[in-house]
């Protein structure tokens, strides 16, 4: 297979890995050069034993680096983990498979594997029983739980002189997906390139005592949704995240937070500065008068909490904007009721609201899908669409890039 030429030069890091399948990342490197990439060479130490480090050098142009230690000043590994299109480790061993799925960092290539926003694709390379071992198994379910690509290998003579599968695939198909990937990454859109978005998810703690609070069942899947999705759309975004066990959207700014006041402190100050606001968390609309500083005791009397009304954080905010932001709120109701949520859309200040109903089974809290009312304040984007929430958020971008775009031309 000839390979392609692409216009512009990418990186990619190609991490080689312990395995007698090393060698063959040469004619990797031929191919990735061929396809007019630039190719770093990242190995890890035990590699060497079976892949000519100089070789490598002059076919790709570059050193091969091993180490993070005697670098220099600056901090390689996390400019070309943050530089680099992708991310090809071939071939894989098991041992470095198990290193990412644990997100060890005790090299260079598991660091860059760490540290990278890029895509990862890896091409295993094993004996049968290592691939097909339960702990390989599980790694590699956990990979791809992140999207991190794998390479399947194939059936054939293993280094053992043994057949099975294990082999690492060829490196024609090593290229293919590889170019296959990357071209999908690039005609991502791009549309929040320069944009700060701004983005509350999960729910609120108000403290009762050291262990009890008031809380709610949002998990934050969608306002997670969300910031992967402006991430990868371009943006710059910062998520004040109520307590979740999600694993953060890479690449986010992260901000944790417990009550409502925290989440109020944290928006307001990043507010000005953010061209959108999206206010999908669950805020508790109301809060202890008095928390207590240890676990309360039981003491044979009802016990009666007095709760008091939290600040409306969405609907300050909006009072303070700025000409040219654009803010999305949430509205999380049991029935939806155009008539209300219109009336929630001028209440909150906001220009886009998005409700969801909660009491519909298997879409709202805590599950991976939803059903969403879109309204807009003259009904032009209104729409209701229902779909997994990582779809559903991307469709909230373009409605809020359609909702800015409308807004320029008037
Ligand atoms: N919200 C907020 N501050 C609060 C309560 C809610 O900023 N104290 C935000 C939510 O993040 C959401 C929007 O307001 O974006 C609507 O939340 P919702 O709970 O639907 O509305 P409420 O204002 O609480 O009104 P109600 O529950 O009475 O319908």
């Amino acid at each position: 297979m000839a390979a392609n030429t692409v216009r512009e030069k990418k990186l990619v890091i190609l991490g080689v890995t312990a395995s007698i399948a090393a060698h063959r990342a040469l004619d990797l490197i031929r191919l990735l050069k061929a396809g007019n990439y630039d190719v770093k060479v990242v190995a890890t130490e035990n590699a060497l034993h079976f892949f000519p480090k100089e070789t490598a050098e002059v076919f790709s142009g570059n050193t091969l680096e091993t180490s993070a230690y005697g670098l220099g000043p600056r901090v390689s590994h996390v400019e070309w983990a943050q530089g680099a299109s992708a991310v090809l480790i071939a071939p894989a061993s098991a041992d470095f498979i198990a290193k990412m799925a644990l997100g060890l960092a005790d090299d260079l290539l598991s660091t860059i594997c760490l540290a990278s926003s890029a895509r990862i694709l890896f091409a295993p390379a094993m004996e049968e029983r290592m691939y097909t071992h339960p702990a390989t198994r599980a790694h590699l379910s956990t990979l791809k739980s992140w999207n991190v690509q794998e390479i399947p290998p194939e059936t054939g003579s293993l280094a053992s002189g043994r057949s099975g599968i294990g082999r690492m695939a060829g490196v024609e198909t090593i290229y293919a997906a590889l170019q296959k990937s990357i071209e999908a990454s690039s005609s991502d859109s791009r549309d929040l390139l320069g944009k700060k978005v701004l983005i509350s998810a999960g729910p609120t703690f108000e403290p009762i005592d050291q262990v009890r609070f008031i809380g709610n069942r949002s998990s934050g899947k969608m306002g997670y949704a969300l910031a992967e999705a402006a991430i990868r759309r371009g943006a710059a975004v910062t998520v004040v995240s109520g307590p979740v066990s999600l694993i953060p959207p890479s690449g986010a700014n992260m901000i944790c937070v417990e009550t409502a006041r925290e989440m109020q402190d944290a928006l307001s100050i990043h507010f000005h500065s953010a061209d959108i606001l999206i206010m999908a968390a669950a805020v508790s609309d109301y809060t202890t008068e008095n928390s207590f500083s240890q676990k309360k005791k039981k003491d044979g009397q009802d016990w009666h909490l007095h709760l008091k009304e939290n600040p409306d954080i969405l609907a300050t905010l909006a009072k303070s904007r700025r000409p040219g932001q654009t803010i999305m709120g949430f509205a999380a109701e049991t029935s939806l009721v155009k008539k209300d949520l219109q009336d929630k859309l001028l209440r909150k200040g906001v220009d886009l609201l998005a409700a969801n109903n909660i009491s519909e089974a298997g879409s709202g809290f805590g599950s991976d899908n939803n059903t969403i009312s879109l309204i807009d304040h003259d009904d032009s984007l209104s729409e209701e669409k229902s779909g997994k929430k990582k779809d559903l958020a991307d469709w909230l971008i373009d409605k809020i890039l359609l909702h800015r775009a409308r807004s320029l031309t008037q």
